[in-house]
């Protein structure tokens, strides 16, 4: 019985393209409720005061279509990434840090925001935002970099066992859904915060990147990261 009950959570969580290994989402044997992108919506726009959620917009833009370099834009990206990136900015239980953090090691800005959000409301943001389109994508910056960039994109560095980008962030920067997150449009300047970061290890919830990045120069991460926004 025990086995047949574990069977049914395991498929409801496989259903909702979640993690099987979400422990909030496998404790609830009656199954999460469908997520609603419409309450995702409104929650995105307006915030809750009364929950202390900041709208999402004032700093992501309308509809997850970023105006500010330094906050990333949300739309189009893969829901199953989204919801793990809001839980990871959320020390899990019992730890003091959460797995996501910023610059120099301290708490990212989004872990405050994540703080007052349940487990619907990052489902409901999460397919709210990935049926979005990137109106406004971001673009290359620097020409110069191009060639670089595009051939740590296609061959990786070989003589330092860096990977093809390409290979799992799929050749047109849109990722793979479910799997790997859309970089194609994104801010040149946050893909190479990013890069930054797993390198330092302070944002631990990647150990691909980690290693990958932990194998690259500043000048490598520059020229890929400017050439990975201008994809489409
Ligand atoms: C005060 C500005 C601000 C607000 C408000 C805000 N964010 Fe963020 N968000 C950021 C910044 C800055 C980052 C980059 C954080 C980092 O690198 O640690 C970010 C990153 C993210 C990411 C990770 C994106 C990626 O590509 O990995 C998600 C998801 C996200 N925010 C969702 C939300 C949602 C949903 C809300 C509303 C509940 C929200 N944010 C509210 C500033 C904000
Ligand atoms: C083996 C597969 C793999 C390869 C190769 C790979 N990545 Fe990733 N990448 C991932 C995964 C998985 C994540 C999501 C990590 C997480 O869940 O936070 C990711 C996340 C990222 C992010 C964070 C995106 C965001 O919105 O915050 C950046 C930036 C990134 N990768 C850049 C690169 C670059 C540049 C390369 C090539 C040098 C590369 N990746 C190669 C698997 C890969």
């Amino acid at each position: 019985m025990k086995y047949l009950l574990s069977k049914v959570v395991l498929a409801s969580c496989l259903m909702l393209g979640v993690s099987a290994m979400s422990p909030s989402i496998a404790a609830d044997a009656a199954g999460p409720a469908k997520p609603d992108a419409a309450k995702g919506a409104t929650l995105y726009e307006q915030g809750d005061a009364a929950r202390g959620v900041v709208a999402c917009a004032s700093c992501h833009g309308a509809a997850g279509n970023s105006t500010i370099p330094a906050n990333p834009n949300l739309a189009a990206q893969s829901h199953e990434y989204l919801y793990k990136q809001l839980n990871e900015f959320r020390p899990k239980a019992g730890a003091t840090e959460a797995l996501r953090k910023g610059p120099d090691g301290a708490p990212s800005v989004m872990t405050a925001m994540a703080a007052s959000l349940t487990e619907a409301d990052m489902r409901n943001l999460s397919v709210y935002l990935t049926a979005q389109k990137l109106t406004e994508p971001a673009t290359a910056t620097n020409p110069k970099l191009l060639e670089r960039g595009q051939h740590i994109w296609r061959a990786g560095i070989p003589d330092r066992n860096v990977p093809a980008c390409a290979g799992c962030h799929s050749p047109n920067g849109a990722g793979i859904p479910g799997q790997y997150p859309r970089l194609g449009g994104q801010y040149p300047s946050y893909i190479e915060e990013q890069l930054k970061l797993f390198r330092a290890g302070h944002r631990a919830n990647g150990p691909m990147m980690n290693q990958i990045a932990d194998r690259m120069s500043d000048s490598d991460i520059k020229a890929v990261s400017d050439y990975a926004a201008g994809l489409r």
